[in-house]
Parts: structure tokens; sequence; C-alpha cells
């Protein structure tokens, strides 16, 4: 069951990071490299950024890597994609199992090859144990795709007479997402200098901080990670109440 979120004064580590890991492209393009060459150093990054999570107090790290938009850019990149995230899952899956990882991914899987969702299927079931830090990958993953799939799926519970629609409250739907074991993120981080969310974690993100940075991802340091979470802490919640 999702923790739920309360009133109190905005002091201490967020909980739960999601980054929107953005700016591969003109990183390489700066460069006069290919866009993929971009996503590489892009995937390099979050080793990094994953082990700086325990001693900053993140337990919870959300990043997302593919979109279900991202399909409309040229099959050259949808492909080097694919297959970087195939290499990444089989190169990284020992270290993340040792580093005491919890891997999941969110996101429509029935797009995917299927190869590519058994190597994840594997990853999930070779770090199931693992509680040190909980590494969630958004792939093919849209917060409308994800609102329409939990709702089908709610609907269907409710033609099988296993759901009462007078029981549906904003506790219901969120059972049926993707997300439905993860707490809601406390901060959200975009690099890149775009100011916008592209369809990410629509829901759970009603009452998460943002922080949107010019750092390009390929950039993005535990420095600067860390320097964003401390800036965190000083931050007042009120999630609607007025606060004492
Ligand atoms: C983010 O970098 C990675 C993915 C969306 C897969 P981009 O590829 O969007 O890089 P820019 O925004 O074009 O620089
Ligand atoms: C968001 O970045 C998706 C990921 C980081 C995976 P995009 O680069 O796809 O977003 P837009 O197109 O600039 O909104
Ligand atoms: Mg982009």
């Amino acid at each position: 069951m999702a923790p739920s979120n309360g009133p109190e004064k905005g002091k201490g580590a967020p909980r739960h990071v999601a980054i929107i890991m953005d700016g591969n492209g003109r990183w390489a393009q700066a460069q006069g490299k290919p866009r993929l060459f971009g996503h590489h150093a892009g995937a390099k990054r979050v080793r990094e950024i994953v082990e700086a999570c325990p001693d900053l107090g993140v337990k919870y790290l959300t990043i997302f890597a593919f979109s279900t938009e991202n399909w409309k850019r040229t099959q050259t990149e949808v492909a080097g994609l694919m297959s970087l995230f195939r290499r990444y899952i089989t190169k990284e899956a020992r270290a993340l199992r040792d580093e005491g990882v919890r891997v999941r991914f969110i996101g429509d899987r029935v797009r995917l090859d299927k190869k590519l969702v058994k190597l994840m299927d594997e990853l999930e079931a070779l770090t199931e144990e693992n509680d040190r830090v909980h590494l969630t990958i958004a792939l093919n993953y849209g917060g409308r795709d994800e609102v329409a799939r939990a709702t089908k799926r709610l609907a269907q519970d409710v033609a099988l007479g296993r759901l009462d629609p007078d029981s549906v409250d904003e506790e219901t739907l969120p059972k049926y997402l993707d997300t439905c074991v993860l707490p809601d993120p406390d901060l959200v981080i975009r690099t890149s200098g775009e100011a916008r969310i592209s369809n990410f974690l629509l829901w759970q993100s009603a009452y998460a901080e943002y922080e949107f940075i010019d750092t390009l991802w390929p950039d993005f340091t535990e420095s600067v990670f860390a320097e964003i979470v401390d800036g965190f802490a000083g931050r007042e919640r009120r999630f609607g109440a007025v606060l004492a």
C-alpha cells in the first residue's frame, strides 16, 4: 500500500525523486556527434545517480527513459535506443543486484520487443529481494496512457462485479496504476532547460515539487543532484493546508 501524503514543514530529504532525463540529443549535437552518442553518454550517468541515493536519503528514484511519444522519432534513433536498453540491462544487472538496488519498470510493455521485455522481467526478479534503493525505470511510459490502462482494468473489475462503482474515490485509481506500490514523488527534476512535464507521472505528481535545470542529462553529476536534493529541504510543502 503506497504511503499517503500529509501536510508537514518542508524538511528532510525527498523520499522519492523522479527525473526527466532530457537533453541527450542536444549534448551530442553540440559536439557534432549523432544523437545516439548522447543517449549512450546519458545511460552512463545513471549508475552514479542511483549510487548517490542512499547517502542523500533518497529511497525511491524513478527515471524517464522512453515516452509513449518517443516512437515518433526516426527509426534509427528508436532502434538505437531499444538496443541501448537491452545492452544496459544486460551489462548493469549484476552491479544493480550487488548494490542492493530493487529495479522495477513502469510503462506499457505490449509494444516493446519480446527480448527486451524478457530482460526487464528477469532484472525485476533478480533484484526483488533488494531494499536499499528502489529504482523505477519508465520505458514506453506515458501518464495518460497509464491512466487509460488503469481505467480499463478498473472498468473490467466493475463489469465482473468485483468493484462497486459507488466505492470509487481518489484512493481507488492509484491501485490500478503501474506505480501502485510506490509512494508519490516528492521532487521531480527535469534537465535540459525545458519547463514541461511531457506526460510524466501526471497523477502521481499532483503535489510534487519541481526543479527545472539547464544542465543537459549527460552532464548531470552527483554533486548537481546533491545540491538539488539539499535545496528541497528548504521548501515548505503545504498540500493545500495553512501551516501554523
Ligand atoms: C532524452 O534526451 C532522452 C529521451 C527522450 C529518450 P533527448 O533525446 O530528448 O534529447 P534532446 O531533448 O533532443 O536534446
Ligand atoms: C521526455 O523528453 C521523455 C524522456 C526524457 C524519456 P522528450 O524530449 O521526449 O520531451 P519533449 O518532446 O521535449 O516534450
Ligand atoms: Mg528531449
